[in-house]
């Protein structure tokens, strides 16, 4: 397809977020001129379903990016290390899922809603952060402009989706195994996924703590500009298809707000839905947060424990708000404020 518009490539279009991304140009307004998909040498020469044409994969190559303007990366950090400089080189603009260059001082790390300036220093890369910590941040902010927060710990429930498709796959099969009583085959996840969670699939070095984890702690302190922030993460995989959940504790440095300031900051905030209803016990879950844009929050109550805390539970669409939709918002963010080629000139 070609018409008047942004020459836009998805590396690592079969993925389950390259797929979001090829369903955001599809049902959501973008001034599109033309769409490359890319991903690795066994897809290409398939096709996928866009607007009605069935449009072909190619395999990422050096020779990808001519005449890109916008690059979502969406391929796994090795191939972003190895292709983004590529692509800039070529005159796109990057926007990378990856967490190749998330910590990169060099590179702006965006949340929209949170640090939408950031984005506009951009060196030709940007980074989107990790899905865990878009929704953090997503609640933090809004508490965090109320009245200054010192300390923040989180512990996820995450869905098998976050580890790709192959995964969610895997939770499915697992499943109807697990019922069927036939053997449980593992090949993406270290443990069985149906009907168990177990510590999140990524390396724990000295500290104790996993890669998601450091994550979590490094990302936010970074998005929200505040290094010093106090964070503690634990992260679990739980057997949920689509959507993460997270229970939070944040601590205030002064006396905590009022609760109902508290629910009309978080409500007040673009992209955040409180979902709160202590009568009918109806809170966030990920079968409600599925498919959706925003992330809800709700268990909204002073910590018992602490004077200056309040409690608080999210779930969030990580493939959505988690990944595309923030690479998506930063696309446009960068049309709307001129900024797409701008900074490279630098
Ligand atoms: N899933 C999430 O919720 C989520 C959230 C935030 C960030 N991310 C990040 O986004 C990236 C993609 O995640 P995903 O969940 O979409 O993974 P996925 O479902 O496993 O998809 C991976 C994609 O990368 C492509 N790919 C793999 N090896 C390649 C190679 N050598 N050359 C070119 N393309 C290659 C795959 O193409 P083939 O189909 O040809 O193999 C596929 O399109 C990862 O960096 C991940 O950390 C994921």
């Amino acid at each position: 397809m070609s018409q008047p518009g942004y020459h836009v490539a998805i590396a690592g279009a079969t993925g389950a977020v390259g797929t979001e991304f090829l369903r955001l140009l599809e049902e959501r307004p973008f001034p599109l001129g033309r769409l490359s998909l890319l991903a690795s040498a066994r897809s290409a020469g398939k096709t996928l379903r866009f607007m009605g044409d069935d449009l072909p994969v190619h395999e990422l190559t050096d020779r990808s990016f001519e005449g890109v303007d916008i690059a979502f990366f969406s391929a796994g950090g090795g191939r972003s290390k190895q292709f983004a400089p590529v692509a800039t080189e070529a005159g796109a603009v990057v926007i990378d899922n990856s967490s190749a260059f998330r910590m990169d001082p060099a590179v702006p790390l965006v949340v929209p809603e949170v640090n939408p300036d950031d984005a506009l220093a951009h060196r030709g890369i940007i980074a989107n952060p990790n899905c865990s910590t878009i929704l953090l941040v997503m609640v933090l902010a809004p508490l965090h402009r109320l009245s200054p927060i010192r300390r923040v710990v989180v512990s996820t429930y995450q869905a098998a989706s976050g580890a790709g498709a192959q995964a969610m796959l895997e939770l499915e099969e697992q499943t109807a195994a697990f019922l069927q009583g036939a053997p449980i085959v593992k090949d993406v996840f270290p443990h069985q996924i149906a009907f168990n969670l177990f510590s999140h699939n990524t390396a724990i070095d000295e500290t104790g703590y996993n890669e998601e984890e450091r994550k979590m702690v490094n990302e936010t302190r970074k998005i929200l500009g505040e290094p010093d922030l106090a964070v503690s993460a634990t992260c679990i995989r739980v057997p949920i298809l689509r959507a993460h959940s997270e229970s939070v504790n944040v601590e205030y440095v002064g006396p905590r707000p009022p609760l109902d300031a508290v629910r009309d900051a978080l409500a007040a905030f673009p992209g955040v839905r409180v979902v709160d209803d202590r009568q009918a016990n109806r809170f966030p879950m990920p079968l409600h947060a599925s498919g959706e844009d925003d992330v809800l929050v709700g268990r909204i109550r002073d910590d018992m424990s602490h004077p200056s805390a309040v409690d608080l539970f999210l779930s969030g669409d990580q493939i959505l708000k988690g990944a595309a939709l923030n690479g998506f918002q930063i696309a446009h963010l960068l049309i709307e404020r001129g900024a797409l080629k701008g900074a490279m000139t630098k």
